[in-house]
């Protein structure tokens, strides 16, 4: 598994490597359902601001996430960053129509250096299972609060941790032993990306934690939603008006 040093070059690789595989596997080992969670996302977004919204999906991958706010008629930007190459590719096809009538752009970056993004520019922020993947948390998350407007809102849905000691142990079972072999099989043999994703879990904070790194980053009223026995959680937090 790779070190912090080497973490970022790793994920962009694989990435880049699994890219047509990867909305497959995802249905595959959620039973579907993180098509459900990513609808939610969306909804407490647009529960959560006012008017017509500038949004960015950050570590959009194959642009799952951008799709849904595509259709939501309060979206009028919709800029799509990830730093993997292939992963981009797919959400170009994917958002085709958007990115010719100009209200999806796509880019490549990284979302601990969002040095194209202005200051205060944008309505909302979303990340699906992408900040467990990053190298350093702290700077992924001042880098979204910097380029959100006062009042925007940061939407991070991603893997969580089971309280019930029972439910914690299946999960793990299911997620360390199970998740690998579907990936292996999607894949036609073995791949140690199918390995790293559930180990990418272990040093990724738990929901307590999670909140604490927002607050301290500086977002206000941070919440957050578990879903399946808090598997995954959608946590939310918005960036002070002044
Ligand atoms: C598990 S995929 C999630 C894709 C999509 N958001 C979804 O929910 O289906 C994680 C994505 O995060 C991207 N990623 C990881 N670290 C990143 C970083 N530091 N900067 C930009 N993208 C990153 C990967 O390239 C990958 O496409």
């Amino acid at each position: 598994m790779p070190s912090t040093d080497t973490k970022a070059s790793f994920v962009k690789e694989n990435f880049n490597q699994i890219a047509r595989k990867y909305d497959l596997f995802n249905d595959l080992n959620s039973f579907f359902l993180h098509r459900i969670w990513k609808n939610h996302l969306v909804k407490e977004v647009e529960k959560e601001t006012k008017g017509q919204l500038a949004v960015l999906d950050l570590c959009c991958g194959t642009g799952d996430i951008s799709l849904r706010f595509h259709k939501s008629k309060r979206v009028d930007s919709l800029l799509c960053i990830d730093f993997s190459s292939e992963m981009l590719e797919i959400a170009k096809s994917r958002l085709k129509e958007p990115i010719s009538s100009g209200r999806a752009v796509l880019k490549i970056e990284d979302a601990t250096n969002l040095k194209s993004v202005p200051n205060n520019s944008l309505d909302a922020v979303s990340i699906g299972f992408g900040l467990r993947n990053v190298d350093n948390l702290p700077k992924a998350l001042s880098e979204i609060y910097r380029i959100l407007k006062p009042g925007g809102v940061f939407a991070n849905l991603d893997v969580g941790k089971v309280k019930s000691p029972i439910i914690s142990n299946l999960a793990n079972f299911y997620f360390f032993k199970i998740v690998p072999l579907l990936g292996y099989l999607i894949w036609g043999g073995k791949n140690e990306m199918f390995d790293y994703l559930p180990v990418s879990s272990l040093n990724y904070p738990d929901q307590e934690s999670l909140k604490a790194h927002l607050e301290q980053t500086g977002f206000l009223d941070v919440r957050y939603r578990n879903f399946v026995f808090g598997n995954v959680a959608l946590h939310l937090g918005k960036k002070p008006l002044r």
